[in-house]
C-alpha cells in the first residue's frame, strides 16, 4: 500500500472488510473494527460468518462478484455482530483488482441515509402504515355500504341519466370495497401452517388456474426438476405466492407472451440468520416472463406495500408475497431486464421426520 491508499483505508468512515477466497477475513479498516466491536487481530483469519450475521444469502453474492469480476450491491441487509442490535446496511461488494479471488465488502449503515428515508423504508414503518390502512379500511367500509344502499334506493325511482349516475356510484363504491378488502386481507395473513409439500403440485394448481383465468392470453411453459425434494410450507399460502407472481407477469405482458415456471436444486444457497443459525434454501422456483420488465422508477421498492406501477394497482401483491416467503424462512429475489423478468424464490427442504 502506498501512503495515500493506506491513509484512505484507515480514514474511510464506512466499515470495510477484505475477504479471501474462503470468505475469511483478510483485513478490516478501523471503521469496521468499531462496527464489529473487535480488533483487527481478533478478526484476522476468521470465517466472516463467525463474526458477522446477515439475513441475506451474501455468499452467493460474493461468488457472483468473484465470477463476474464486477461489483454488486445488496440493499437493506440486517447486519448483526455478536450481541449488538443488528443494523440495517446497504452492502457493496467489489472484486479486488490485484487479487481477483478476494472481495472488498463495504457495510454502509442505512442510519446515515437520512432520517426520513429511514422512517419510510423501515419494516416497522411499513407495518404501522399497514396497520393504519387496515384500520381505515375497516372504518370506511361501513359508510360505503350505506352509500351503496342509498344509491340503489334512488336508482329504483330514477330513470335515464340519473340511473347512469347511481350506477356509477354503485360501481365505484364496489371498487373501493374490493380494494379495502385486499388491505384487510393483507393485514390478516395468518402464520403458515407448514407441512411437507410437493412444490410442483402447488405450481401446477397455480398454473392451471392462471391458464383458464388471468393468463389466458399467455403461453405457459414449465421446466421442472422432477427429483426436487419436498419443501416445508403452507400449500395455500405458497399457491397465493405463485398466483400473485403469475398474475403480475400476465398483466405486464398485455399483448401476450410466454410465462415459464422453472424449478431446480441449488445446494449452495444459504441464509445466515441474526442468531447465527444457517438455513439452507436449496429449492429454487423461478417465475419468468418475456414482458417489458420492471420500470426503473419503482424497481427498488416493488416489495414494499402500496408500491404499484399499474393504474388501479394496490401495490399489495408483492408485499404479500414477500411477507409469506419471509414467514417460510425463504428468500425472494428479482432480476429484470426488458424481455426477461425472473422472480426467484428459494425455499428450505422439509425436515426428514416431518417435524420442524
Ligand atoms: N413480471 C413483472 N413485469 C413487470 N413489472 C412487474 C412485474 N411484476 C411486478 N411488476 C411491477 O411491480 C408492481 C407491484 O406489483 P404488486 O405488488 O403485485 O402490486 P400491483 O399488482 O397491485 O400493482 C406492479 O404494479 C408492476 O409495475
Ligand atoms: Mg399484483
Amino acid at each position: 500500500m502506498t501512503a495515500w491508499t493506506s491513509s484512505l483505508w484507515t480514514s474511510l468512515p464506512i466499515p470495510a472488510l477484505i475477504l479471501d477466497v474462503h470468505d475469511c477475513i483478510g483485513d478490516v479498516n478501523p471503521a469496521a473494527e468499531q462496527f464489529l466491536n473487535a480488533s483487527r487481530k481478533g478478526l484476522h483469519g476468521y470465517p466472516v460468518w463467525d463474526k458477522v450475521f446477515v439475513d441475506a444469502p451474501l455468499e452467493t453474492a460474493f461468488a457472483r462478484v468473484r465470477e463476474g469480476q464486477a461489483p454488486l450491491f445488496v440493499n437493506t441487509v440486517e447486519v448483526g455482530t455478536g450481541n449488538k442490535k443488528p443494523v440495517t446496511c446497504d452492502v457493496q461488494i467489489a472484486p479486488l483488482s490485484d487479487k481477483p479471488d478476494h472481495v472488498l465488502v463495504l457495510l454502509e449503515s442505512r442510519e446515515l441515509a437520512g432520517r426520513l428515508d429511514r422512517a419510510m423504508s423501515s419494516k416497522s414503518a411499513a407495518k404501522s402504515a399497514i396497520g393504519m390502512a387496515e384500520m381505515l379500511a375497516h372504518e370506511i367500509k361501513n359508510p360505503l355500504a350505506g352509500i351503496t344502499g342509498a344509491a340503489q334506493l334512488i336508482s329504483m325511482n330514477a330513470s335515464g341519466e340519473d340511473r347512469e349516475l347511481t350506477d356509477l356510484i354503485v360501481g365505484e363504491t364496489r371498487r373501493i370495497v374490493k380494494l379495502l378488502d385486499q388491505v384487510e386481507e393483507f393485514g390478516n395473513v395468518r402464520p403458515p401452517d407448514r407441512r411437507a409439500v410437493n412444490i410442483h403440485d402447488v405450481l401446477d394448481r397455480a398454473r392451471k388456474s392462471a391458464m383458464v383465468g388471468f393468463a389466458a392470453h399467455m403461453q405457459i411453459e414449465y421446466d421442472y426438476d422432477p427429483s426436487l425434494p419436498l419443501t416445508w410450507a403452507d400449500p395455500d399460502q405458497l399457491q397465493q405466492v405463485f398466483l400473485n407472481l403469475l398474475k403480475n407477469a400476465a398483466q405486464a405482458c398485455k399483448s401476450g407472451g410466454t410465462l415459464t415456471l422453472h424449478s431446480f436444486y441449488e445446494p449452495g444457497l444459504k441464509v445466515r440468520r441474526r442468531d447465527g443459525s444457517g438455513g439452507a434454501l436449496p429449492l429454487q422456483i423461478e417465475i419468468i416472463d418475456d414482458g417489458p420488465g420492471l420500470s426503473q422508477a419503482i424497481a427498488a421498492d416493488i416489495f414494499e406495500p402500496f408500491v404499484s406501477g399499474r393504474e388501479n394497482g394496490t401495490g399489495l401483491g408483492l408485499a404479500l408475497v414477500s411477507k409469506i416467503i419471509a414467514d417460510h424462512e425463504g428468500w425472494i429475489a428479482v432480476d429484470s431486464v426488458p424481455g426477461r423478468t425472473v422472480f426467484r424464490i428459494s425455499l428450505p427442504v422439509a425436515p426428514k421426520d416431518g417435524a420442524p
